[in-house]
């Protein structure tokens, strides 16, 4: 990596999206620099121009102008619109992880950053990721709310406690990054800072295998699903007091209110520590809850776990209670 001018104007680009927010930036830029300059220019020319010139001065009465008041509506909203159209498609595209994107949990707190990768090796404040490949992050915190900040990736993502944050990014260029918190968050707020290391594929292996092998989150998840007798109402085959949870992950549920939700990170995790908030159809709210026993990477492995959880096959032995029609 060459080193940069010793100030830079712009972050480096090393994201997928990074040159659509730019192109998006600039534009809205240019625009508001030509109106600002246009409008400033225009301001003095007519001041001096339709100045004052003695006492008894009385200028001409004029009662609008059509053309001019259908020009300064019609380009001004042409050029919104435009702006509006634009960065909803930035918008949509920065929201939308790929279906193949790999999941790391993202935990702050005052004052680090506690990032876990999907085959369950941890780090603090510092996050490693292959080259080329989609990473979402699911986001939450332990206290109050922080802002994961990767400026070269153009990503910040707000961290709120009691609920799941996602962003992602598809790193384009192998370098050191910083990473920083961009939400006030008390006194070590501007020391909350870390870094984002991103590795040739081959490289990112390699750092994966070393040092000893973790437990992944989903094993870490199915282990706590045991000891904390989930599974004693959450059971394969339907005969539970709980909704069935294979294949859960994804799917639409029916509420006992009517409504409807997907089953994602956020649901799953609010069912966990207020069960009654959302009751599927067919269920009383009958689970205590998990609010306090359960530590947010707890949380996360759990979510994982449910989110790994496939309809049995045909055949194997708890197909007898897959979810009926
Ligand atoms: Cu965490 Cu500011």
């Amino acid at each position: 990596m060459k080193p940069g001018p010793a100030l830079p104007l712009l972050p480096e680009r090393a994201s997928s999206i990074a040159g659509e927010v730019d192109a998006l930036f600039f534009f809205i830029l240019a625009v508001t620099l030509v109106f600002a300059v246009g409008i400033s220019l225009a301001l003095v020319y007519f001041a001096i121009r339709y100045r004052r010139r003695s006492e008894d001065e009385r200028p001409a009465e004029i009662h609008g102008s059509l053309l001019l008041e259908l020009t300064w509506t019609i380009i001004p909203l042409g050029i919104v619109v435009v702006m509006f159209a634009w960065g909803a498609r930035v918008y949509f595209h920065m929201n939308r992880p790929p279906d193949d994107a790999m999941t790391v949990s993202v935990v702050a707190k005052r004052w680090m950053w506690k990032l876990q990768h999907p085959t369950g090796q941890r780090e603090i404040n510092e996050l490693h990721v292959p080259v080329g490949r989609a990473v979402k992050l699911v986001i939450t915190s332990e206290d109050v709310i922080h802002s994961f900040f990767v400026p070269a990736f153009r990503i910040k993502k707000d961290a709120v406690p009691g609920r799941y944050n996602t962003a992602w990014f598809r790193a384009t260029k192998v370098g050191t990054y910083h990473l920083f918190c961009a939400e006030y968050c008390g006194t070590e707020h501007a020391r909350m800072t870390g870094r984002v290391v991103v590795m040739e594929p081959e490289a990112y292996q390699t750092w994966l295998a070393g040092g000893p092998a973790p437990e992944s989150p989903v094993a870490a998840g199915e282990k706590l699903f045991t000891e904390l007798n989930c599974i004693t109402c959450h059971r394969a085959d339907s005969a539970g007091r709980g909704p069935v949870l294979q294949g859960l992950f994804g799917r639409a549920v029916k509420l006992t209110t009517g409504d409807t939700v997907v089953a994602d990170e956020t649901y799953v995790r609010e069912s966990i520590v207020n069960p009654a908030a959302k009751v599927v159809a067919g269920y009383q709210p009958v689970m205590p809850t998990f609010q306090g026993q359960v530590s947010e990477e707890q949380l996360a492995a759990l979510v994982a776990y449910i989110q790994s959880l496939q309809i049995p096959t045909e055949g194997a032995p708890a197909s007898a209670g897959a979810p009926k029609p």
